[in-house]
């Protein structure tokens, strides 16, 4: 897979809030790499613990983050032709990352994790990882993109709702050790703005 996926220059991300001392920066987006899963269990604990306190569970958190963000199990989805991890990178900092995986569905593709840094959030940065799995979609000849967020996660349902996504239905799992995800299902189904 070609490690490089796309360069933007900070001044051309949509919805960016004019931030002074960007202008200058560089913005990429990069196919995950094997030495960089320990800097992105980080990031995502970090990121975690900030934004989901007050919406699941201290013991949740730590929970799903052992489930999902151990180093080595992002090193072997990095090898699955079916999993796309990438990194944002802001000059040379990891600020956040994406994972699609394609479904057991025919021609769907999921945005399983979509996460920015908690100081780098609204500045457009969450829409060009969206513009990226839409890409991968169209690349992969996949015709449908869905996601799951939990239902007290207000803010991101309205990044989403934002990006075209519409609210289709419920996704309640049971994660094992106690734990339930209590989600909605959303579906991209306004295009409008990822024309080619
Ligand atoms: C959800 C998330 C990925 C969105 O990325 P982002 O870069 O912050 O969002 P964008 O700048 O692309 O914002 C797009 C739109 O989403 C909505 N939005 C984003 N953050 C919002 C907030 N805090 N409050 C209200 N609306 C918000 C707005 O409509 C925004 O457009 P606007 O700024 O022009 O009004 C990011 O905020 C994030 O990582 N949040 C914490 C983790 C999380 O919940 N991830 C999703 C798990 S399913």
């Amino acid at each position: 897979m070609d490690p490089l996926v796309k360069y933007y220059s900070a001044p051309s991300v949509p919805a960016c809030t004019p931030d002074p001392g960007l202008n200058d920066m560089i913005l990429s987006i990069l196919s995950l790499t094997m030495s960089d899963t320990h800097a992105l269990s980080t990031l995502a604990e970090r990121i975690w613990h900030h934004h989901y306190d007050g919406i699941i569970s201290l013991e949740q958190i730590d929970y799903m983050l052992a489930q999902r963000y151990h180093p080595l199990l992002i090193q072997q989805q990095i090898l699955n032709q079916d999993i796309w991890w990438r990194k944002l990178v802001l000059d040379e900092m990891m600020i956040g990352f994406s994972c699609c995986i394609r479904t057991g569905k025919p021609d769907e593709l999921k945005i399983d994790k979509l996460y920015i840094h908690c100081d780098y959030q609204r500045k457009g940065y969450g829409m060009l990882l969206v513009a990226d799995a839409v890409e991968t979609m169209r690349e992969n000849n996949l015709r449908s993109l869905v996601l799951t967020v939990n239902k007290r996660n207000h803010t991101a349902i309205s990044a989403y709702q934002r990006y075209g996504f519409e609210i289709t239905g419920d996704s309640i799992v049971d994660i094992g050790g106690g734990f339930i995800m209590n989600d909605y299902l959303m579906t991209m189904t306004d295009f409008t703005r990822w024309r080619k």
